[in-house]
């Protein structure tokens, strides 16, 4: 089966192009960032001491994601509660990238993340995917954005979502995850050495889904 890799710097639109290229092409779509976030959640929750090896693999087996998939929008379940709008504020966005440091984090995930794409086409969205958990994808796309643009969308799209944040913390938080993400040292964020690379700055979402299914489709069918 078919996998179609997206990785890229936070809040670029990641989601929003695998979503869509997923819905053209019949396949499932699985966003890996929201894995490490429900995990991050269930940290958070449990008051787990990111600095405690034993603490870490005790909880890491007590928790399980899973996803409803679903057209109108994929929710994340935490053992089997739904978190998709939970996992997406602030306090779990400034804890995530440590916690996807953890490579005992990794692992499980990376594990789990190859079992959602057993037996059927998938486009996921990560930051390692390419890289890592599907070296041999049949599409790799590297997206970007100036650092500007991601804080305008990120901004908009929690405002949709109800949450007014200034524009100086999103800004924080991006810069911190990108360096973090890319700087660890187990799957750092990097560009697959054949991923396509996309600045999507002066793309609107219409415009990055056209790009992007016209290179699955020659990939896939060689027209
Ligand atoms: O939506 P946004 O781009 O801001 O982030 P996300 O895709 O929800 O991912 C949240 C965080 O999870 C990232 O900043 C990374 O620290 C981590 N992550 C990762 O390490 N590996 C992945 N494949 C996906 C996400
Ligand atoms: O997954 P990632 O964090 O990379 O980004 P996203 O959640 O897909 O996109 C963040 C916001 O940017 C969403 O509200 C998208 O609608 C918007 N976006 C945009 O305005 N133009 C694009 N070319 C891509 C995304």
């Amino acid at each position: 089966m078919f996998q179609i890799a997206i990785d890229g710097h936070s809040s670029c639109g990641k989601s929003t192009l695998a979503r869509a290229l997923a819905r053209e092409l019949g396949y499932i779509y699985i966003d890996s960032g929201a894995m490490y976030r429900a995990v991050t959640l269930f940290f958070l929750e449990n008051r787990v001491d990111l600095y405690d090896q034993q603490q870490i693999m005790d909880n890491l087996h007590k928790l399980e994601v899973s996803f409803v998939l679903a057209e109108a929008g994929n929710r994340t379940l935490l053992n089997g509660r739904d978190v998709e709008d939970r996992i997406r504020e602030m306090d779990v966005a400034a804890k995530v990238s440590p916690v996807a440091t953890i490579p005992e984090v990794r692992r499980k995930m990376v594990k789990r993340q190859r079992e959602l794409a057993q037996n059927q086409g998938v486009v996921m969205d990560g930051r390692d995917i390419g890289s890592v958990v599907f070296p041999k994808a049949a599409l790799k796309i590297f997206l970007t954005a100036t650092v500007d643009r991601r804080v305008e969308r990120r901004q908009r799209q929690l405002l949709e979502q109800g949450h007014v944040i200034d524009y100086e913390d999103i800004l924080h938080n991006l810069y911190e995850r990108d360096y973090i993400d890319s700087t660890r040292s187990d799957s750092p964020l990097m560009k697959a050495p054949d991923a396509i690379v996309i600045d999507n700055s002066n793309l609107s979402p219409e415009e990055q889904l056209a790009i992007c299914a016209l290179l699955a489709r020659h990939r896939l069918f060689h027209v």
